[in-house]
């Protein structure tokens, strides 16, 4: 495991954090802010210790400075949470920051503006990194959910100071750790969403870990297409009919398929439903979401379950004629008692939309996560085993 900044005493010294503030908009308003919520434990400790808190993070893709991905509602918002006031500079470098790091006290937090502003931090820039890092005497990389970006503010500054991991970083680590390496078995993976292609490598690194797959999603579609059935109007990916094939025949037995699904001619709010058995989907019918018989086929999997590993709604989980499926296996895992890991791209926000909760740990991460599940090393993470 990474270093924890812990140990350190960091009481009036400055210290560099990276986190990932990238939260979703609306209008201008931040539409979640589990993100910021994330990064209290770490942004909290730090100033209850004394240090003077140099917040980093990037907000969407700009390109160039624009005014609407402004971190600056982020501060606010970070500031009411944290119970304190949150400094912010208009700039992450150069004289704004210098200035904004120069007025800090021990225990005070500043929020530097997003560092995409600065096409640099996407290209890992080394004069840029060594600005970023000139702010700072320790860096603490908190995160994990922009880990898989080689970017100046995640390693490059790492090159430059003492790096180590944040609560943040520490915890999400430690969960997947427990999950995928050291599972209280039987470890059962729930894999959903849209594409086999893009979950292939998430399927082929998790089977020869898991006990049980079970597949749900329209990317469930594709495997059914591969096993010959007619799958009406359904969403496929013709050209992922081999990768289905492939990884169905390495799975063997784990691969635990939709029995049935809800249908309707549109994927829209209102439409018309009805239960269908996989090999009487009807010409004109989608399947839009895991049907009653599949839930149940699932649930005794998941009733049974040491670990759950789970990634990707299982139906068109935001309109609510679809969402049952998830809600259903939501209820499932976190009535289980099995040690539960939710991550991954939609997965964390569709369960937050359906209210669900329980869960072991729920991972900040999208893209990294996913990432992490292919077996890949995030370069964020890399960078502090070399620094640790
Ligand atoms: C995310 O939202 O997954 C992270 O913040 C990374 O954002 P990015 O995909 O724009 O790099």
């Amino acid at each position: 495991m990474k270093a924890s900044y812990r140990s350190l005493d960091v009481r009036g010294r400055r210290v560099l954090v990276r986190e990932d503030l990238n939260v979703p908009l609306k209008g201008g308003e931040i539409a979640d802010d589990t993100r910021i919520r994330a990064a209290l434990a770490t942004l909290g400790d730090l100033a209850e210790r004394g240090a003077r808190v140099i917040v980093m993070s990037h907000l969407g893709r700009p390109r160039g400075r624009q005014p609407e991905l402004s971190l600056r509602p982020v501060a606010a918002r970070l500031a009411e949470l944290l119970g304190c006031p949150v400094a912010f500079s208009e700039d992450c470098v150069g004289e704004p920051a210098e200035r904004a790091v120069a007025a800090l006290a021990d225990g005070q937090v500043l929020l530097l503006e997003n560092v995409r502003f600065h096409p640099e931090d996407e290209s890992d820039d080394a004069g840029f990194a060594a600005r970023l890092a000139s702010l700072g005497e320790v860096f603490v990389n908190d995160a994990f959910a922009a880990s898989h970006r080689p970017h100046a503010s995640v390693v490059g500054v790492a090159r430059h100071l003492p790096a180590y991991a944040g609560l943040l970083m520490l915890a999400e680590l430690e969960a997947l750790h427990r999950a995928l390496d050291e599972p209280r078995r039987p470890l059962v993976a729930i894999v959903g969403g849209a594409k086999v292609s893009t979950k292939a490598g998430v399927l082929r690194h998790l089977l020869p870990r898991v006990d049980a797959l079970l597949v749900g999603g329209a990317m469930a579609n594709t495997f059914l297409l591969a096993q010959g059935k007619e799958v009406g109007a359904s969403l496929v990916e013709p050209e992922a009919v081999e990768t289905a094939r492939s990884v169905a025949a390495e799975a063997g037995a784990k691969l635990v398929l939709p029995l049935d699904g809800v249908c309707a001619r549109r994927a829209a709010a209102g439409e018309p439903t009805r239960v269908l058995a996989v090999d009487a989907i009807e010409p004109g019918w989608m399947v839009l979401d895991i049907g009653p018989a599949t839930v149940g086929r699932f649930k005794e999997q998941l009733v049974a379950a040491g670990t759950v590993v789970w990634n990707g709604p299982v139906g068109v989980a935001e309109i609510p004629e679809f969402g049952a499926g998830t809600r259903a296996l939501g209820q499932a895992v976190a009535a289980s008692g099995a040690f539960s890991l939710l991550g991954g791209g939609d997965t964390a926000a569709a369960v937050r939309a359906l209210g669900l909760d329980g869960f072991s740990h729920v991972s900040t991460g999208g893209g990294a996560t996913l990432e992490y599940l292919e077996g890949r090393e995030l370069p964020g993470v890399a960078v502090l085993r070399e620094a640790g």
